[in-house]
């Protein structure tokens, strides 16, 4: 097997590095049981890196490490640019080994390279990570390591658009205009990774032939929020949304307020859990961002849990900003801890998205209002799209 290994900008790395990092890879085949293949690895500069970034990716930032498949992958499976600058900053940030921490960016890279795609379909992410961290105790068992990539993908989190209030302006006049589902497929060309939309049980803007309409014609995944009533259930079987998200709700409040109180509940979230689930229908519960109630959560039996960023939204001053902050990360280390799927919303606009954005455990934000109000200046698609490089760039 042939490995080429450049510099491109940079000082070269010392001959011990390369020589280990080249048996790494080689073990790295052997334990994933295929045939050797060539690659190159070039290393070079954050400059650089982000020109590669641009050009090819468009986006206009530095980045750790690229990887670039060639057309024939039965011979030659193609190129991985790593930014040593970033790599070496990084380590130091997360407090681990330079070698282990380059290894384990070039691992990322040959696994993009031998066609895992985290950032594509519903379960590449976590096969991918699966596959980085049996590799890295195959071939340079780190504990700092493999404990750092248990609790961190290298995975750009995922944006899921709320168009409730798209059907707000319509309902304002009891139209039928603008329609939440030419928003839902402005959306998506945007690059939302799934569409949301909360059924009252007061029917305030979103009703149940939005919801039909959105189900068929969404690429993504259909989100569906909604109270844990006896009809909703039965209505969200038959439609059969991605996910159904549950939160509280009141018919006198302006939008969600808290999270699920789970207090002397479990039992009945646990049902609707159970009978969701069983046609296939994942459930995500809305929490609170507190240690009590997502071990409560853990007995429903939920597979995802919504942190509820509306306190975040609101702190007022920096030291009540890093506060909500800093709970909201314990929560995610937590909730990931406990085997959810972490994701987070509510209030998240285009100024404070960067730093929740910045929480590695959690991989989706769902957001509504700042989107919408945005698109009447913008339009749908560059509003969406803002956010999400926004998100994107929050993950370095
Ligand atoms: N997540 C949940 C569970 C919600 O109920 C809402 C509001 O409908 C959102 C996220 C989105 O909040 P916002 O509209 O403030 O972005």
């Amino acid at each position: 097997m042939k490995i080429e290994i450049q510099f491109l900008d940079f000082e070269p790395l010392s001959r011990d590095k390369i020589n280990t990092l080249r048996s790494s890879l080689k073990r790295a085949f052997e334990i994933l049981k295929i045939p050797e293949r060539g690659f190159t690895i070039v290393f070079t500069s954050d400059a650089k890196i982000r020109e590669y970034n641009r050009f090819f990716l468009n986006r206009d930032y530095p980045t750790n490490v690229l990887a670039f498949k060639s057309d024939d992958r039965s011979k030659y499976l193609g190129e991985i640019i790593i930014s040593v600058e970033r790599a070496e900053e990084e380590s130091k940030v997360y407090n681990l080994s330079f070698e282990a921490y380059l290894l384990a960016l070039t691992v990322h890279g040959l696994l993009h390279l031998l066609g895992y795609d985290h950032e594509r379909g519903l379960y590449s992410p976590w096969l991918m990570l699966k596959n980085e961290i049996d590799l890295i105790r195959g071939i340079f068992p780190d504990e700092e390591l493999i404990k750092f990539l248990q609790r961190r993908e290298f995975m750009p989190a995922k944006l899921a658009v709320n168009v409730d209030h798209v059907a707000t302006v319509r309902e304002a006049r009891k139209t039928y205009y603008p329609d939440p589902v030419h928003a839902a497929v402005l959306a998506e060309l945007g690059g939302a990774d799934g569409i949301v939309v909360h059924l009252r049980l007061d029917r305030r803007h979103i009703n149940e032939r939005d919801v039909k309409i959105i189900r068929e014609i969404t690429k993504t995944k259909l989100i569906l929020e909604m109270a844990n009533t006896p009809e909703l259930i039965k209505f969200a079987k038959e439609i059969r949304p991605y996910q159904v998200t549950l939160v509280p709700e009141r018919v006198e409040e302006i939008t969600t307020e808290g999270g699920l109180e789970l207090e002397g509940r479990v039992e009945e979230i646990k049902k609707a859990v159970k009978e969701l689930n069983r046609v296939g229908i994942k459930v995500s519960l809305f929490l609170n961002p507190e240690e009590k109630v997502l071990e409560l959560a853990k007995k429903t039996g939920a597979q995802i849990v919504e942190l509820h960023t509306g306190k975040y939204a609101e702190a007022k001053g920096e030291e009540e900003v890093i506060e909500e902050l800093a709970r909201l990360e314990r929560a995610s280390h937590l909730a990931r801890d406990l085997g959810f799927i972490v994701h987070a919303g509510h209030g998240l606009n285009y100024e404070n998205i960067g730093p929740v954005a910045a929480i590695p455990e959690v991989e989706e934000f769902s957001i509504g209002h700042s989107i919408i109000g945005r698109s009447i200046m913008v339009g749908m698609k560059e509003a969406v799209r803002e956010m999400k490089e926004l998100i994107l760039r929050a993950r370095g």
